[in-house]
């Protein structure tokens, strides 16, 4: 059988649809490539949100492409993911090379179209079409590929968006918002807890919309809410995080759950993209600087330990000098635990891109540069506070930097390394903390109180 290799570019949905199609294609089959080098078969998952990425797999794609030429004719290459469903056949016109691209609902026809490929009954397969049922199709897992436990796992609970603010192209690449129903989102979440995971983050590009259109609410509490309450539900399972919300969703049900639920832990990722109310409704945002703020100011009283991070645009169109002072203050104000700053990237179809008073590069870079200072400068003291505290981790398994360290995470979502072997993976423990680095901390599990 063949051998096959996914890279993955982007978010935490990309690597769970990149997990999914590994596992259908083993499933049939097939082995995972240590390296594209090796590999019978070449998946680059893509990502659109910023140009960088795009340009980054269109590289990656043309140097595999020079080398399997030279090299291994036979091997097949593939885009899926955002930049196959939005660019399409486009792909395989200036990459020839290029036997298969894979629009975002279609991951599970992954198997079917590289056996036709590699059976040689088909040359080419572009499948950017829409397929009604497709957001219940990312299920599969790679739980245990090695003889160590999975600790945490992915779950996908929708797909699409129908926010459509204006800089972004996701409701172009992954469609409208669809969701899958509770009990088959649970059944999944129950079947990972029983081999062994402990904590389980329920992804979808916003899942505080999640069941808008198809679940009623109950008792005052959204759909996205008794999912929550539902997986709640699972023995076995520690530990409840999601990605990505959107403020909007934030309503008093969601903030009371966080008071409510013991597994829902203290951490929310909360773009804000902008602490200017001018640029916000530029941005389509749908909330103002002050009711992010106020919501803020709710987690922040239902769990006063919670960890607030959050994704910021510099430069988006018409962003003024005063209008950047406004994020900068913001940033001042809400004290983030983190940030991921990103410089405005035009992108095709998107209403932001033909808006007047495009940012200069170079202005964007400077308010990139004084923005990261700033969240540095915060996040450092922040994380600097932590030291001496005694804190519960949830071992995940050795540190990427130093194999010889373990790492385990805050319900506060902070990154902890210490001294631990293999026996800790998948332990909830408590350790000291002794130290803080930037972005990460550093404990030690022997020194207790
Ligand atoms: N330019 C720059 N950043 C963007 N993001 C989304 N679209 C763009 C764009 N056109 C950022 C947002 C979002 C994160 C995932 O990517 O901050 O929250």
């Amino acid at each position: 059988m063949p051998s096959v290799y996914i890279k993955t570019y982007g978010c935490q949905m990309n690597e769970r649809d990149s997990e999914a199609v590994a596992a259908q294609l083993m499933a049939k089959g097939y082995t995972l490539a240590p390296s594209e080098a090796v590999a019978d078969v070449i998946l680059l998952n893509t990502c659109s949100v910023r140009d960088f990425a795009e340009q980054k797999a269109l590289n990656k794609m043309v140097n595999i492409a020079a080398e399997t030429r030279r090299n291994r004719p036979e091997a097949v290459l593939g885009f899926m993911g955002c930049m196959a469903q939005s660019r399409g056949q486009e792909l395989i016109d200036r990459l020839p090379d290029v036997d298969l691209v894979l629009g975002t609902q279609k991951f599970h026809r992954a198997a079917d179209y590289l056996g036709e490929i590699l059976a040689g009954r088909r040359d080419k397969i572009v499948d950017v079409a829409a397929e009604q049922g497709s957001e219940a199709t990312i299920r599969e897992h790679l739980l245990n590929g090695s003889a160590k436990k999975t600790v945490t796992a992915f779950v996908s609970i929708m797909q699409g968006c129908n926010q459509y603010c204006t800089f972004c192209i996701v409701p172009y690449t992954r469609g409208e918002e669809r969701s899958r129903g509770i009990p088959d989102i649970v059944a999944e979440c129950r079947q990972l807890v029983s081999q062994g995971v402990k904590e389980i983050t329920l992804l979808g590009q916003i899942v505080t919309s999640y069941g808008k259109r198809t679940i009623s609410e109950k008792d005052g509490k959204s759909a996205f809410v008794q999912l929550l309450d539902a997986v709640q539900e699972i023995k076995g399972l520690e530990r409840i995080r999601f990605t990505s919300p959107h403020p909007k969703g934030y309503g008093d049900d969601l903030i009371e759950a966080y008071a409510r639920l013991p597994k829902l832990v203290e951490s929310a990722h909360l773009p804000v993209q902008s602490g200017s109310d001018r640029v916000l409704k530029l941005m389509h945002r749908g909330y103002t600087r002050a009711r992010y703020v106020g919501i803020i100011e709710k987690l922040r009283r239902a769990r006063p330990e919670i960890g607030i991070s959050t994704d910021i645009i510099v430069g988006f169109p018409g962003e003024t000098g005063d209008d950047f002072e406004q994020t900068l203050s913001l940033a001042h104000e809400v004290e983030f635990d983190q940030a991921y700053i990103f410089k405005y990237s035009q992108r095709r179809d998107t209403p932001a891109a033909e808006m007047p008073g495009q940012v200069p590069q170079k202005v964007r870079e400077e308010r990139n540069k004084r923005l990261l200072e700033v969240i540095n400068e915060i996040a450092g003291r922040k994380f600097n506070t932590f030291i001496g505290r005694q804190m519960q981790i949830l071992v995940e398994g050795p540190s990427k930097k130093n194999p010889a360290r373990m790492t385990g995470r805050t319900r506060c979502n902070k990154i902890v390394v210490f001294d631990g072997s293999e026996r800790h993976r998948g332990q909830l423990m408590d350790v000291k903390i002794t130290r803080a680095g930037s972005f990460t901390l550093y404990g030690d599990p022997a020194i207790l109180d």
